[in-house]
């Protein structure tokens, strides 16, 4: 038995979705446990490609239960439409293969609009959000004013919950973000329509997984976003407003800690970022542009282009640290195939003196340089490769490195986004 938690160890879209389709064939059941559709995890199999935004991304095996914890914020709409897309592509998703937490936290319309409309009053300070109402639904939850997934099986709780909620976010749409205000009426008639269809998958999430537990099942974890985007860890304020990090996955899917035993930190063999922030290694020249072309780099859930860099190992060291990995997946090995020269960031020069860890301030981080070790890339197609000796000895060279210097074991090395095109060292199951 062996429970495994997936995350990202940088700021989101490292490969998280591929390394956990490919991980659920050994798993029983797989569980979100924090953020919302601003995720995008995209699977290839059999050449056929899937972007999930909020079901986990083990739903496409037989058999395995699929559950979206209490630590998510969810839009029902868009839950549905992933439901109704799988059913198009030929798999019906019953309660069987899905649950979601009855406490899990609903994202209304209001939420969209305070986003969006938040972000237009910014400008040019912006963070760059998804526009999914993600952080105000969040907001809401701390405030203890949200509106759950339970709520969506007694209507009256629902009604009389977003009644209050819309007085005061009608005020401050209209008065203070010079927003449109919203309806009452067909608010609540969309959200009680789509809660008939919802409320047949709705459970305690924590006692499904306890009598997993119990029942000797195996159980993976989906991280969402990145830890540079986390909420108290990531660069402030320019993250996201959940926690990515490994310990989330108990608070978020209702376990305790003993019951993880494998954190796997899946990294991107070079760094991308999409929305506003901090990146010290980022390339605004030809190699740059070489990355993003070569990667595919668009945000799976906006389309918006991300911002490509070197790899940065005084990011992916935080992460190992605040997750206590145990192991890292490479992913995007393939993409770096052509350079000339690779580069590596090993730590930060601040005020003439080198720092290994990301200072909190801001301001003191723009103040840092990224030191580099540079190392030869290789010319070699590695997309075939199954086996590490498949490797070219440079592209085997610059997976050790990422090794030694974070003193973490590589356990897998993933050459393209297909399950199969995959280098497994050592499975966590
Ligand atoms: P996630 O949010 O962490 O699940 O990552 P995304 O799905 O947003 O972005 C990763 C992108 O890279 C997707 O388009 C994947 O299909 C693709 N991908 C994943 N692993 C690899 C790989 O090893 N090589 C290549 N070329 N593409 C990959
Ligand atoms: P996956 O799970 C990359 C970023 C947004 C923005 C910031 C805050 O696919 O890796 P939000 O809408 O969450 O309030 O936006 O966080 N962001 C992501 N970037 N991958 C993601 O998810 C992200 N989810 C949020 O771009 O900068
Ligand atoms: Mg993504």
């Amino acid at each position: 038995m062996s429970n495994t938690v997936v995350v990202g160890t940088q700021w989101g879209d490292e490969g998280k979705g591929k390394v956990v389709d490919l991980l659920t064939a050994k798993a029983d059941m797989v569980v979100r446990f924090q953020g919302g559709n601003n995720a995008g995890h995209t699977l290839v199999v059999e050449g056929k490609q899937f972007i999930f935004h909020i079901i986990p991304s083990g739903i496409l095996y037989e058999g395995k239960k699929c559950l979206i914890g209490n630590g998510l914020v969810v839009d029902p709409e868009v839950l549905l439409k992933e439901i109704q897309d799988l059913k198009v592509a030929g798999k019906e998703i019953t309660p069987e293969s899905l649950s979601l937490s009855e406490k899990a936290h609903i994202i209304m319309p209001y939420h969209k609009a305070i986003d969006l409309a938040r972000e237009t009053a910014k400008g040019r300070h912006k963070i760059g959000t998804t526009g999914r109402g993600i952080g105000p639904c969040y907001e809401d939850k701390v405030a203890r004013t949200g509106v759950r997934a339970v709520d969506l099986s007694e209507p009256k709780t629902l009604e009389e919950k977003v009644k209050a909620n819309l007085k005061e976010k009608n005020f401050f749409l209209t008065k203070f973000l010079d927003a449109e205000p919203l309806e009452l009426e067909p608010i609540l008639a969309k959200y009680l329509q789509m809660a008939g269809r919802l409320v047949p998958f709705i459970t305690d999430v924590s006692l499904e997984l306890d009598q997993g537990i119990k029942a000797n099942k195996r159980i993976l974890f989906e991280g969402a976003q990145g830890t540079h985007l986390d909420i108290d860890h990531g660069t402030y304020p320019f993250v996201t407003s959940s926690n990515p990090v490994a310990g989330a996955a108990c608070a978020g899917a209702g376990i305790g800690p003993k019951q993880l035993h494998h954190v796997v930190g899946i990294v991107k063999a070079y760094t991308t970022r999409v929305g506003a922030g901090p990146f010290l290694t980022e390339l605004e020249d030809e190699t740059g542009d070489y990355i993003q072309e070569r990667g595919q780099e668009f945000g799976a859930t906006t389309g918006r282009r991300r911002r490509c860099g070197w790899l940065d190992l005084v990011v992916v060291q935080d992460s190992a640290r605040l997750s206590g990995l145990d192991s890292l997946a490479i992913t995007k090995l393939d993409v770096l195939t052509g350079l000339e020269k690779l580069k590596i960031c090993v730590g930060y020069e601040l005020d003439g003196e080198r720092i290994s860890a990301r200072p909190a301030s801001l301001e003191k981080l723009a103040k840092c340089t990224p030191i580099y070790m540079e190392i030869p890339g290789w010319q070699e197609d590695i997309s075939r490769a199954r086996q590490v000796d498949q490797l070219p000895p440079r592209a085997l060279a610059y997976v050790k490195t990422i090794e030694e210097i974070t003193g973490v074991p590589v356990s897998i090395i993933s050459v393209g986004a297909g399950r199969e095109d995959t280098i497994m060292i050592q499975d966590p199951f």
